[in-house]
This record gives structure tokens, C-alpha cells and sequence, in this order.
């Protein structure tokens, strides 16, 4: 088998990439506004209630309607995967992986395709949207191999007389939960390692971005997947969420989105409901209220990019991106200034022609939410960079950046999950780390300097599940650097790690006196 490498991202400035995508934009643009049914066994159900998503750089621009579940069909498909689970938990686990693989090469065939798809739905830039399709073939194709892996357990010793063996099973019926910010990578990741361990899924994708998901959930019925193990189920949190979360045949879930529905999540899954006879497992991924420190010896050009690109790519909304900048005071000024040169050259507009660096966020809530911290932001600093937003025609907020904020303040606590970064002064690198950790959160951070000793305290102190050095803290690579954070962060899982899978099994013993 040729050992795992992660997908290549695309080089657009490369003419023929850049038609290659174009191309690819006209093709999905000629299915616009299609109609996706739920998936329930192999049934394909249309119902009358739709999820209607929209293009958010161009707002009347559908993009598609996806089926909407109600109660009775949730339950329907909850019936389908627990009597799927009885047949799907003992095939192979090869020929799990298989279908994997298979589904990994369907993508790279259509990887153009998707990311189109993703410039549309969720208004990611070209690179984005690239990485974005990227990850879900690396998860695939990451997870198909670890599950090779795990396949024959792990060797325990036996006494002389008996054979002890230790292996993994899985669970039963997942809920797979996924989020708008990584649509296609975060959906397709959560849903296979659920299924290649062995367990039947009800996905209930974002709301925002439902028809990459049915296009996902078509490549898994291509690649062979048998019917009923993968159900496809999007509907409102309140109507099914809730009522999926709650069955007591749910035996897991797995969550990624805000640290409020995650938490609300979590607590409803601890309620042992009647006729329940297991206790719920959640994984849960949540937010992020990410640091870059930079120390005073550090590559201050390095910093500033850093900083810029983190905060700003995909318009600041990944659960990593850097939304607090902690600056060491004797060169902060330095590191603001250059950081706002960088950002007023940033543009803002509709991804779809390629050129510009940020594209709108998701939907109107989004824009409202990030529009009320900007307002926040005239309270708590100084407004140095950016601080405006339109949507006339889309949801365009330009990036933003805040000088001279407190550590407690409210844009240095909350996630704004838009382009706005906040800059504060440390006294020095102790009171830096200080102030980084100084939030609920624990998912991603990043360290600017050139001292070894301060690389090596930082590695030890600063609380976050993925931490770079002199880099920025965005784009962690499946199989490379396994990402999930702690604290409000999640459930301190690492998707795309080692031990991701055994997340989605149970370990059994079998001893037998020879
Ligand atoms: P969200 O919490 O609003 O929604 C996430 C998913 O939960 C969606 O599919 C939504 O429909 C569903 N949902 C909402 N209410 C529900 C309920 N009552 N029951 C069941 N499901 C319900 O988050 P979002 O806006 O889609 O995504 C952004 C958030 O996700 C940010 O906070 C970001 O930091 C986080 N995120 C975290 C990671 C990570 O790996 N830690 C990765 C991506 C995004
Ligand atoms: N995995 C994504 C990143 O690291 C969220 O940016």
C-alpha cells in the first residue's frame, strides 16, 4: 500500500489550474438551485419542507434545496441504522477501508467540482476551498489506513493454558453533527471514521450548507457503501437535533460546532433516557479563541504575516484562526503597524473570480454577530484596520483590526468567528503566555520567536491542543498535525490523529483456557 501523504494543494496562479477551477465553477453553476432528497436505507425521500441554501457572496443565488427531516422520518432512519449496525459491524474492516479508498479517488476525479461547490456555498476563496476538499480526501484516505491499523487489536500476553486477545468493536448508531466552516472536510471526516470502525450514522450536516453534503453522501453510495449505513438526515437542531440526541439508540455523537450547542449536546446526552442501556459517548469539537504571542526577539515580518493570515483567511471563520494577538510591549508597535500595511491590502469580494483574499461570511447572522462586536470593538480599543461591513449583495465584512485591547475584555474572551483580530500589550513573554491562557478555550495557538528556552517553556505552558512555532496557528494537515483543543475547546479528541478512531469503538478482552 503506498504509504499516506496528504493531498496536495492546488498552485492557481498556474494558468491551467486556474481554468481548471473556472471550468469547474460554470459546471456546478449549471446545476444550481437542484433539489437533494434525504437518504434513509437506499430510499431517496423528498420532502415538502426544504432547507434552501444560499450563495453568501451573492445572496439571492440558490444554490440548492436539500429535504428537511421531520420527527417521524429521524425516527425512521434511526430504525434503518440500528438494524443496519447488526450486518455493517461485521464486515471486514478491509472492505470498509475499501470503500474509503474508493471514495477518496471518486473525489480527487471531481476535486475541481467541490471546491467550486464550496466558492459557492460557503463563499470560500479558490485556496480554501481547495484545502477544504483536500482534508476530506486526507481523511479518507488517513482513516482507511488507520483502521487497517487497529483492525487486529493490540497483542496482550497470555499464561501458559489460555489465548487472551484484545481488539476493538464498535459502538452502534452515531449522530454526526457537522459545521458550515469546513463543510465538506469536517462533514466527510466526522462520517467516516464513524463508519470505517464499523457504526451506522445519521448525519445532520450544517443548515447553511447541506448540498455539498448530499454530493458527499452520493460519492459514498458510488464508492459502494451498502444502504442504511450512511442515513442522510439535515433538519433543524430544535426539531431533530434534540430528538436524535436524546433516543436512546443513540449510542454516540459526534459533534463540531459552537461551545454553546457542543455543551448543550453534551449535558442532553448525559440523560440516561428509559429503555437506554448504555451511557452516550459525545465527541465534541468546539471553539476556539486562538493566540498568536509574539515574543520581542521573534521575526517581526514573519509575525505580522502570520497574525494577517490566520486572522483573515476564509474571513476569520475557522474554530483556529487568530483572533487575539499578544504582543511583547517593546515591540508591538512595530508588529500592529505592519500588520495593518498588510491587512488595507487585503481585498474583499465575491470569491468566485479568484483574485481576491477573503470572501464574504456565512449568512446574515454572522454579519450581524461580527457587526455587534465591531461596535464592541469602538468601546473596548482602537479600530486601526477595517471596521466595516456591507451586504447588500453578500455578507462582506472588511478585516478588522483592534489595537490596544484589555485581556479581559470582551473581543479578547468571546468567539466573534469573523475577520476581526484583537491586539494586546504583554510586559513580557511570562505575561504573554499569561494572557494567552487566559480564556476558556484551548484549541489553537501559535509562538513567534527565536529563543529555544522560550520555545520549550510555551511547549510546557501555553494550554492549547495544536501549537505552532514561527508559523501561523490555521491549516493543521490530517495525519501530520491531529487537530482539537482543550478546555471549552471539546472533548480533547484529535481529529485526524492516531487515536481518533478508537473514539468511535469499545475495546473488548477475550480470554480462552486452551
Ligand atoms: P453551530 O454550533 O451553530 O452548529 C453546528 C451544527 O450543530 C450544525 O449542523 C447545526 O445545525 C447543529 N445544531 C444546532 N443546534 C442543534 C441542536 N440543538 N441539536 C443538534 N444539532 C444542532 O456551529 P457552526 O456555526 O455551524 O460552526 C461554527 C462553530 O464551530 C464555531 O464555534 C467554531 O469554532 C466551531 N468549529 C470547531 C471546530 C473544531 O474542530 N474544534 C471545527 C470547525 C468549527
Ligand atoms: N483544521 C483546521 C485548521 O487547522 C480547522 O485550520
Amino acid at each position: 500500500m503506498i504509504p499516506y501523504k496528504h493531498e496536495p494543494f492546488t498552485n492557481f496562479s498556474l494558468e491551467e489550474n486556474a481554468q481548471a477551477i473556472r471550468e469547474a465553477i460554470a459546471y456546478v453553476d449549471s446545476y444550481l438551485g437542484e433539489e437533494y432528497p434525504l437518504t434513509i436505507g437506499g430510499e431517496k425521500v423528498t420532502t415538502e419542507d426544504k432547507i434552501v441554501s444560499y450563495n453568501p457572496a451573492d445572496k439571492n443565488q440558490v444554490i440548492g434545496s436539500v429535504s428537511k427531516a421531520s420527527r417521524e422520518l429521524a425516527e425512521k432512519a434511526m430504525d434503518v441504522a440500528y438494524e443496519t449496525f447488526q450486518t455493517w459491524r461485521k464486515v471486514k474492516p478491509e472492505t470498509r477501508a475499501d470503500i474509503l479508498f474508493k471514495a477518496a479517488a471518486i473525489i480527487r476525479r471531481r476535486k475541481h467540482e467541490f471546491s467550486a461547490l464550496l466558492v459557492r456555498e460557503a463563499g470560500k476563496p479558490w485556496n480554501e476551498a481547495d484545502a477544504d476538499t483536500a482534508e476530506a480526501i486526507d481523511f479518507l484516505e488517513y482513516y482507511a489506513r488507520q483502521m487497517l491499523r487497529l483492525k487486529d487489536g493490540y497483542k496482550v500476553e497470555s499464561r501458559v493454558g489460555e489465548y487472551n486477545q484484545f481488539g476493538y468493536i464498535p459502538l452502534g448508531v452515531g449522530i454526526v453533527i457537522s459545521p458550515w466552516n469546513f463543510p465538506f472536510a469536517i462533514m466527510a471526516g466526522t462520517a467516516v471514521a464513524a463508519i470505517v470502525t464499523g457504526n451506522t450514522v445519521l448525519l445532520k450536516p450544517a443548515s447553511t450548507t447541506p448540498v455539498v453534503a448530499a454530493k458527499f453522501v452520493e460519492v459514498m453510495e458510488e464508492a459502494g457503501l451498502p444502504a442504511g449505513v450512511l442515513n442522510f438526515v439535515p433538519g433543524s437542531g430544535s426539531e431533530i437535533g434534540d430528538y436524535l440526541i436524546d433516543h436512546p439508540k443513540t449510542r454516540f455523537v459526534s459533534f463540531t460546532g459552537s461551545r454553546d450547542v457542543g455543551t448543550r449536546i453534551y449535558e442532553r446526552a448525559a440523560v440516561v433516557q428509559p429503555g437506554q442501556i448504555w451511557l452516550k459517548r459525545v465527541i465534541a469539537e468546539m471553539g476556539g479563541k486562538d493566540t498568536i504571542v509574539v515574543d520581542s526577539d521573534g521575526d517581526l515580518e514573519l509575525a505580522a504575516k502570520s497574525i494577517v493570515a490566520s486572522a483573515f483567511g476564509f474571513s476569520g471563520q475557522k474554530c483556529s484562526a487568530c483572533s487575539r494577538a499578544v504582543i511583547v510591549e517593546d515591540v508591538y508597535d512595530q508588529v500592529l503597524e505592519r500588520a495593518v500595511e498588510l491587512t488595507k491590502e487585503l481585498q474583499v469580494g465575491n470569491p468566485v473570480d479568484g483574485k481576491l483574499f477573503m470572501g464574504p461570511v456565512i449568512d446574515q447572522a454572522a454579519y450581524d454577530k461580527i457587526m455587534s462586536y465591531i461596535d464592541i470593538a469602538k468601546e473596548e480599543g482602537r479600530i486601526v484596520a477595517g471596521g466595516e461591513g456591507d451586504d447588500s449583495t453578500g455578507y462582506f465584512v472588511q478585516p478588522t483590526i483592534v489595537a490596544d485591547v484589555d485581556p479581559n475584555a470582551r473581543l479578547m474572551q468571546e468567539e466573534i468567528f469573523g475577520p476581526v483580530v484583537a491586539f494586546s500589550k504583554a510586559k513580557d513573554f511570562n505575561h504573554a503566555l499569561e494572557i494567552a491562557n487566559n480564556t476558556e478555550y484551548g484549541l489553537t495557538g501559535a509562538v513567534i520567536t527565536r529563543d529555544r528556552a522560550k520555545i520549550e517553556q510555551a511547549r510546557e505552558d501555553f494550554h492549547v491542543g495544536n501549537l505552532y512555532f514561527n508559523r501561523g496557528c490555521t491549516g493543521a494537515i490530517v495525519g501530520y498535525q491531529p487537530f482539537g483543543g482543550f478546555n471549552m475547546s471539546g472533548t480533547d479528541s484529535k481529529a485526524g490523529g492516531p487515536d481518533y478512531l478508537v473514539l468511535h469503538m469499545q475495546a473488548k478482552t477475550t480470554s480462552e483456557t486452551l
